[in-house]
């Protein structure tokens, strides 16, 4: 075997680099197109300690992507999001975070991912792909002429998964083949904060659930650790309708969530009701980890009998049904974790591949293209049979 390096992912200026220390290495002496199982080993567990890996440089097929993802998820075949999605241009509305992604046809479980037409990709003859833009899923949006000075706004933030049926995938591969370049952008929050992010053009944000956890007041770690969100069925379809804050941390409460009984067919057994907090497999850290688009409602249990319940919140613990409140709770847990110190915002190479503990992290699309601005990408990961793990009892006694 060779010998295998991990340097640090180098952090931009903005960050935090004591909160963000131990995010991410960028690994060198492996050639990761054709890992041997020897060196998986090491992989995986440097994955799960940092988050993301970084691996410049690489020449990959769709078939060596595939195989490396499904290293870290055996017992499954699925993509995160199941078979039947991204059938040809499944996602007709525009408004559908998948608008316009397309499967390569030898791999399904891989994705084509970018921006402006392709032609003869892989099997596919022809895809008019679209980055994805807050314009089309916000509630509010940023004018034509800031757009134009450089502004922007994070997209959606999310982990990769379904939410619905399907298991979150514990981990995603993200290779770039076209990277389009272009002056920089600056994120604006538009949340009242006045926070703004330099970002390069097209970066994808990464947040570290760890740190997000870490950087909350004590009174919100016990919350965090006392929950569960349940996700509505078939999130995406329920979500459509509704409208994003210009954070992207979750929607904005105005009723307009696809009714329950206007969904898809779906059965209660396959809603998923998951912890706030998933246990890293390797450190043991908890990492904060909502999908704050795709939740319904939030179960919290009571405070241990042995904690001061003095100043705690919801002591005798709860079941908010009412989005509103839903919704104003999942900012409070997640806003302090992608302050723009807290975030690692990527700077896309060409032949960038990387991988990201998708059970770890929390990440968002970034940035306006112009429709010329050729942007190709292949995107991996698989929902594998186990759920993610919550906290445990030695968890709860330290935090609740
Ligand atoms: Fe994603």
């Amino acid at each position: 075997m060779s010998l295998v390096e991990f340097l640090p992912v180098p952090l931009p200026s903005t960050t935090n680099t004591q909160r963000l220390s131990g995010f991410g290495k960028e690994v060198r002496g492996v050639d990761i197109a054709n890992i041997t199982l020897e060196e998986f080993s090491i992989i995986e567990k440097v994955l799960y300690e940092h988050d993301f890996l970084l691996f410049r440089g690489v020449t990959m097929s769709p078939e060596q992507l595939y195989r490396i993802v499904k290293l870290f998820h055996p017992g499954t075949e699925s993509h995160g999001h199941g078979k039947e999605k991204f059938e040809g241009k499944v996602e007709d509305d525009e408004k559908s975070p998948f608008f316009g992604i397309r499967k390569i046809p030898a791999v399904p479980q891989v994705l084509l991912i970018g921006n402006g037409t392709v032609r003869e990709h892989e099997g596919i003859s022809e895809a008019v792909l679209r980055h994805p833009s807050h314009k089309t899923f916000h509630r509010t949006r940023i004018s034509d002429e800031d757009e134009a000075a450089g502004y922007t706004r994070f997209y959606h933030w999310h982990m990769d998964a379904a939410l619905y049926d399907f298991n979150p995938p514990k981990v995603t591969g993200l290779y770039a083949i076209k990277v389009p370049q272009g002056p920089s952008q600056t994120v604006r929050y538009d949340d009242g904060s006045g926070d703004e992010l330099p970002v390069s053009l097209g970066t994808t944000a990464f947040a570290r659930g760890a740190t997000m956890f870490d950087v909350l007041p004590k009174e919100l770690k016990s919350v965090a650790v006392r929950s569960k969100v349940k996700y509505a069925p078939h999130p995406f379809h329920w979500m459509q309708p509704a409208r994003a804050m210009s954070n992207a941390l979750t929607l904005e409460t105005e009723g307009l969530e696809t009714p329950y009984d206007k969904l898809p067919s779906w059965t209660e057994d396959k809603v998923q009701t998951l912890p706030m907090l998933w246990k890293n497999p390797i450190t043991g850290g908890l990492h904060l980890e909502i999908a704050g688009t795709a939740a319904a409602e939030i179960i919290i249990d009571a405070l241990p009998d042995d904690k001061v319940r003095e100043s705690a919140m919801y002591p005798d613990g709860a079941h908010l049904k009412d989005l509103r409140e839903v919704r104003e709770l999942i900012v409070q847990l997640m806003r302090p974790g992608i302050a723009p110190s807290l975030i690692y915002p990527h700077a896309w190479k060409e032949r960038d591949f990387i991988l990201f503990h998708n059970r770890g992290v929390n990440h968002s699309v970034v940035g306006s293209f112009k429709e010329d601005q050729v942007r190709v990408y292949h995107q991996c990961n698989l929902a594998p049979p186990e759920p993610p793990i919550g906290p445990d009892v030695e968890d709860i006694k330290k935090w609740a």
